[in-house]
C-alpha cells in the first residue's frame, strides 16, 4: 500500500534545550489506523504537532508527496487536520457554530457553505443542539467531540487524534471509535488506553524517550510483554485487577 506520511530521521528539541524526539523515521499508509502508543512524557503529542508545521524540526516529513515546510503550511493544513489532547486548545470562538466555521472561512468558503458544511457535521455528529452554546460551558466530553467537528468539517486526508478517549464516557468512546472507523482516510491515533489502541490500529508504534522502540501489528505489540514493560505499559496486572470482579472478557 502507498505511503502517505514518510518521515526520515526527525529531531525535535523544544526552545529549553530538552530533546524531545530523536531520530524518528515512520512511514505510514494510505487508509491505514495508525497508533502512537508511550508512557507520558515519550514525545507523542510533540511528534502529532509536527505532522502539520506546528513544530518543525530537523530531518524530513513528506505528506502526500508535499514537504512538511513553512511555506507549503496551508496545504499541508488542508491535508493534515489535529486533534489535540486538550479541546480547550483547539476552541476559542464565542459559540461551537462559529468554532467549526472558522477553518471554512479561512479556506475561503462562502458563508452558504460555511452554514452547510457545519450545520451537516453538527447533525451527524449528533451536536446540533449546542450550536448556539460557548464551548466553554460545554461539559469535557461535548467539548472533545466539537473539537473533532472542527477537524473532520475540514475533510483532511489525514486525521491525527491526541487522545480521543481520555475523560470520556464508555457511550462517548464508542460513539468516537465507530467515527474513527468509518472514516475512509488515514488516522492516526494516539492512546494511553493501550487496550484500545490494541483492539482499533492496524500497526502501533511505542515511542518512549523520544525514540520509537517499534512499529509492528497490535498483536505482536501485545505478545511482546518484554518492550511494553520497559516502557512501563505493561497492561497485565490492570487485567489482574478487574479479573476478580468475574468479567468474562469472551462472553457475547
Ligand atoms: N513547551 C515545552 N517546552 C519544554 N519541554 C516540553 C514542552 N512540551 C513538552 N515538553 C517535554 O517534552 C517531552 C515530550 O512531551 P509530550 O507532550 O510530547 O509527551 P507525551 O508523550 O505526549 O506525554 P503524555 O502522554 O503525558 O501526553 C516531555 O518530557 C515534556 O516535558
Ligand atoms: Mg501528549
Amino acid at each position: 500500500m502507498e505511503n502517505v506520511i514518510e518521515i526520515s530521521n526527525l529531531d525535535y528539541s523544544y526552545p529549553d534545550g530538552h530533546r524531545a524526539l530523536s531520530g524518528i523515521n515512520l512511514e505510514i499508509k494510505k487508509g491505514e489506523i495508525f497508533g502512537i502508543i508511550g508512557p507520558t512524557g515519550a514525545g507523542k503529542s510533540t511528534l502529532l504537532q509536527h505532522l502539520n508545521g506546528l513544530l518543525l524540526g530537523n530531518g524530513e516529513i513528506i505528506i502526500d508527496n508535499l514537504r512538511v515546510e513553512k511555506k507549503n503550511e496551508k496545504a499541508i493544513r488542508e491535508k493534515v487536520g489535529i486533534v489535540f489532547q486538550n479541546p480547550d486548545d483547539q476552541l476559542f470562538c464565542p459559540t461551537v457554530f462559529e468554532d467549526i466555521a472558522f477553518g471554512l472561512y479561512n479556506m475561503g468558503f462562502t458563508s452558504r457553505e460555511v452554514e452547510e458544511k457545519v450545520t451537516a457535521i453538527l447533525e451527524k455528529m449528533n451536536l446540533s443542539r449546542l450550536r448556539e452554546l460557548s464551548s466553554h460551558h460545554l461539559s469535557f466530553g461535548e467539548k472533545k467531540r466539537v473539537a473533532l467537528a472542527t477537524t473532520l468539517v475540514m475533510n483532511p486526508q489525514v486525521i491525527a487524534l491526541d487522545e480521543p478517549f481520555a475523560n470520556l464516557d464508555y457511550g462517548n468512546i464508542m460513539t468516537v471509535i465507530d467515527m474513527i472507523r468509518q472514516l475512509p482516510i488515514t488516522r492516526i491515533i494516539i492512546s494511553q488506553d493501550i487496550l484500545l489502541a490494541l483492539s482499533i490500529c492496524n500497526r502501533i508504534a511505542l515511542l518512549d524517550k523520544g525514540k520509537i522502540i517499534t512499529v509492528a501489528q497490535p498483536e505482536v505489540i501485545a505478545a511482546n510483554t518484554h518492550i511494553l514493560k520497559n516502557a512501563g505499559l505493561d497492561y497485565t496486572p490492570y487485567l489482574q485487577l478487574i479479573r476478580p470482579w468475574g468479567f468474562d472478557f469472551h462472553k457475547n
